[in-house]
């Protein structure tokens, strides 16, 4: 049964994945012969808001454009939405919803979902306080797995519609966002955001900017490790880096180890070489007609698409076929 807190106005229903799960999935991705984790973990508290700092940063372009494609279409978008429950998946900080709520006045229930339960709760709470007709839920859950809507009474008799901001989409396999797509299809209608393939000139400094913000995003990971599972990670003995593989149309990230080393976690040897690499995120790129031919595939029709002036981000809002 899912947790609901007391003091908070906010009501939480807590679905967060148990903690032996990390440390399973951490122990499992660090035995594969390419080394990788999974990106929710980047987003315990600390990560959370070096996320929200990389979104300030000059070079990440994704979260003002995105932001600006909703500003300059708020009517188009508003009317979009309808009088459904918006359920937004991977809310973050809730930043972006407060232009749709502030356009589409009709809405009076929000659901946010996200992996970082504390970050998640104030974000509603400050929702819940700054737009009085609303009713901000809060879920605490990894969103690609299928959302228990069942046991969200809020959302029980009451359409609803799914938004999928900032281009996380990116961060799964294109095979995998179809069945993404299929899985959220519980949802209704989705207005989803992906960004568009451009320059490695563009691209590269948005995920290895001069301030180093991406790079304290990636390695706080293993701060994470070290502190949740007692492992001994250290830092000064990885890198971070990030490459644009204009083939595959995805920004590679990875943390790279200095030298030959061994890291221990649990019971566990975990041997680094030279070089070697732990991938922390792929973020894929898509042209319009690539996202839309995607979501065909998963059985969504495209309604209309919503683009920048400058091309570089697109929001689709997608309808079940
Ligand atoms: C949250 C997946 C959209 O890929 O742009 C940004 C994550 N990582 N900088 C992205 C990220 C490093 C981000 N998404």
């Amino acid at each position: 049964m899912p947790s609901q807190t007391k003091p908070s106005p906010v009501k939480l229903y807590d679905f967060h994945p148990p903690i032996e799960d990390f440390r399973s999935a951490v122990l499992r991705g660090l035995s594969l012969p390419q080394k990788m984790l999974s990106p929710q973990f980047l987003y315990d508290k600390r990560g959370s808001e070096l996320f929200d700092a990389i979104c300030q940063l000059p070079e990440y372009y994704l979260t003002r454009t995105e932001m600006q494609i909703l500003q300059d279409n708020a009517g188009e978008v508003a009317a979009a939405l309808d009088h459904s429950a918006l359920v937004e998946l991977g809310s973050g900080s809730s930043q972006k919803i407060r232009i749709l709520l502030k356009a589409a006045l009709q809405v009076t229930t929000y659901v946010g979902v996200d992996i970082s339960r504390q970050h998640l709760q104030e974000a509603c709470a400050a929702l819940m306080a700054d737009f009085e007709r609303l009713d901000a839920i809060a879920v605490c859950a990894d969103y690609t797995q299928p959302l228990p809507i069942a046991a969200i009474p809020e959302l029980q008799n009451h359409p609803t519609i799914g938004f999928f901001p900032g281009s996380s989409i990116g961060n799964l396999e294109p095979a995998e966002v179809i069945s993404f797509l299929k899985t959220v299809a519980v949802l209704g209608d989705l207005i989803v955001g992906v960004d568009l393939k451009k320059s490695p000139i563009i691209l590269e400094p948005a995920y290895d900017d001069a301030q180093g913000v991406s790079a304290a995003f990636a390695l706080n990971v293993l701060t994470r490790i070290n502190r949740e599972l007692e492992a001994d990670f250290d830092l000064s003995q990885f890198e971070y880096r990030a490459h644009y593989n204009e083939a595959q149309g995805r920004i590679e990230m990875a943390i790279a180890s200095l030298c030959d080393q061994t890291v221990h976690l649990s019971d566990a040897e975990i041997p680094f070489c030279k070089g070697e690499t732990l991938r922390t995120e792929h973020s894929y790129k898509y042209t319009i007609d690539e996202f839309q031919l995607l979501a065909m595939e998963a059985g969504f029709h495209p309604v209309q698409v919503w683009v920048d002036k400058q091309q570089l981000f697109s929001l689709h809002h997608l309808r079940q076929m």
